[in-house]
């Protein structure tokens, strides 16, 4: 399979509760490589820009005050078929969905509120971590 780099963010309820090295340790023990990282606060017009493909969706205005309401941590995960496996890693969007041991099931606490997000395919995860970051802030 082939090595892959996706975009990870650590979403405020996550932040909020001092869990970012308990969830970076689940990517890394599954074999992803953090080749990118920073810790930043989106404002909602931002949010929105990056979640642009969910506004006609009820929950939008939702979704982009939550991730505006706090710091996130956005970074890149490198590793085989990362895109993948960082979203086995993260569990079903809804925490009641997420198999046993992943992110979400041990630590999301609503559909919403659901402490981390992973690129979905290889041409989102290129988009989103341009959105983020320059070729330059990423060292593999
Ligand atoms: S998925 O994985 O894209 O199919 O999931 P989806 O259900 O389409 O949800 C997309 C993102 O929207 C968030 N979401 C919500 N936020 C607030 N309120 C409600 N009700 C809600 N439902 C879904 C969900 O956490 C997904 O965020 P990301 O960051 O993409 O995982």
């Amino acid at each position: 399979m082939a090595t892959e780099r996706t975009l990870s963010i650590i979403k405020p309820d996550a932040t909020k509760r001092n869990l970012t090295g308990a969830i970076n340790k689940k990517f890394e023990d599954a074999g992803l490589r953090i080749v990118a990282q920073k810790r930043i606060r989106l404002t909602e017009e931002q949010a929105g820009r990056f979640y642009d493909v969910h506004r006609e969706r009820p929950f939008f205005g939702e979704l982009t005050e939550f991730m505006a309401s706090g710091p996130v941590v956005v970074q890149v995960l490198e590793g085989e078929g990362a895109i993948a496996k960082n979203r086995e890693v993260m569990g079903a969007t809804n925490p009641s969905d997420a198999a046993e041991g992943t992110i979400r099931a041990e630590f999301a606490e609503s559909v919403g509120e659901n402490s981390v997000h992973g690129s979905d395919a290889p041409e989102t995860a290129k988009e989103e971590i341009a959105f983020f970051f320059s070729g330059l802030e990423i060292v593999g």
